[in-house]
């Protein structure tokens, strides 16, 4: 009903508001201003955490995105190895498993068949799995080791958004936790990272007063028959995000590549007038990946793509590609998804509206998936 949309014309429009609250909710009592984390739900005795020598991420779908992206921020802040994988592949393929392998399953509904099933699998072979959920005592997390939640509410739309940005959220939690338990030489950043997370609900507060534009932009795309997202770092992840919301949401052709596969095969796509979604990781720290992609945006554009870039505030070089300039605030590297998929979602639900599609409940879809 209206009523539990709270004058929202959809659950989806609802969710995506709702964001910096969740983003808010998932950190709280878990951080301090000292910049130190206390998981004590996490019922994982530090001991054990010190002796993994593996991460290994499982889900599906929006949860596997966010697991693409917790990889970069488990490798970077622990130096421990971490490996992604989808979880319908996951058991077949006889994967390496010990006690010393942390799995990490994330799910939203807590009730995905194809992440069950992989969680099953890797306790059998001893593993301990700790489970992100979003559903107080679904099964995922009653048959894990451990559960962080991630506590933003209830999502009703089936392209999930909230839960996505929680995901995120959970994951560098866990991340830093794991470090600091550790104890890497990481460990002043992560006092720093700890702060920034802290703010990080303003930020998508911000993003979100600005989404007029990019409502715009959808309603004049939504004649095309496919998107093309592009990104690199963990803007890969956001990418493949943005491409996945416009297939569920707006039935179009929608695929998201890492920037520097352009030149292995997909270049051979872009025509005239072709949309082009670039994610612009951060001019500032990694410059080297910044500067690629800028000439990414130039190729695509001399092939004639119609270039829509997401890009910092106060990053210029972008400005004489960008055909469609998306500001997003400066946020460190790792946690740019954070903000960077805001805009994509906003995107997808638009353009499924203009297209005259039901955004809560896309055609062919079901919320959780609970066969394999
Ligand atoms: C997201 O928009 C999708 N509807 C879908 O990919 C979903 O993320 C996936 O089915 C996993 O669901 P879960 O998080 O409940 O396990």
């Amino acid at each position: 009903s209206a009523a539990e949309k709270s004058g929202y014309a959809s659950f989806m429009l609802k969710e995506i508001a709702e964001q910096p609250k969740a983003v808010a909710d998932t950190l709280l009592g878990r951080i301090d201003g000292s910049g130190t984390l206390s998981l004590d739900e996490v019922r994982i005795p530090a001991a054990v955490l010190r002796e993994v020598d593996k991460v290994v991420v499982v889900a599906c779908g929006t949860a596997f995105h966010a697991g693409l992206i917790a990889k970069y921020a488990i490798e970077h802040w622990t130096r421990i190895p971490c490996e992604v994988e989808l979880a319908s592949e996951f058991r077949y393929r006889d994967p390496i498993l010990d006690q010393q392998t942390l799995v990490v399953a994330i799910s939203q509904s807590g009730e995905t068949m194809d992440t069950l099933m992989a969680l099953r699998h890797a306790r059998e072979q001893g593993a301990r799995v700790l489970a992100i959920c979003n559903t107080n005592g679904s099964t995922i997390p009653r048959e894990s080791d451990a559960v962080l939640y991630t506590h933003a509410g209830p999502e009703v739309a089936v392209a999930s958004t909230k839960a996505f940005l929680t995901q995120l959220v959970a994951c560098y939690l866990v991340a830093l936790y794991l470090g600091q338990v550790r104890g890497t030489k990481y460990g002043d950043e992560i006092g720093d990272v700890v702060r920034d997370l802290s703010g990080i609900s303003g930020v998508v507060e911000r993003v979100l007063e600005t989404m007029d534009p990019v409502r715009e932009l959808a309603r004049s795309l939504a004649h095309k028959n496919t998107v093309l997202f592009l990104g690199r770092h963990v803007g890969h992840p956001v990418a493949l995000e943005g491409a996945l919301k416009l297939k569920e949401l707006a039935y179009m052709h929608a695929e998201g590549f890492a920037a520097g596969e352009l030149k292995h095969g997909p270049i051979a796509l872009i025509e005239e007038d072709l949309p082009v979604v670039v994610v612009v990781p951060s001019p500032r720290g990694r410059s080297v990946l910044h500067d690629k992609i800028v000439s990414n945006i130039q190729e695509i554009r001399a092939r004639g793509a119609r270039t829509v870039v997401i890009a910092e505030e106060g990053d210029e070089a972008v400005v004489p590609y960008a055909d469609h300039l998306v500001r997003i605030p400066a946020t460190p590297t790792l946690l740019q998804p954070l903000v960077a998929t805001v805009p994509l979602q906003v995107f997808a639900c638009e353009l499924a509206t203009a297209r005259g599609n039901e955004v809560d409940q896309p055609r062919n879809l079901a919320k959780s998936v609970t066969v394999e």
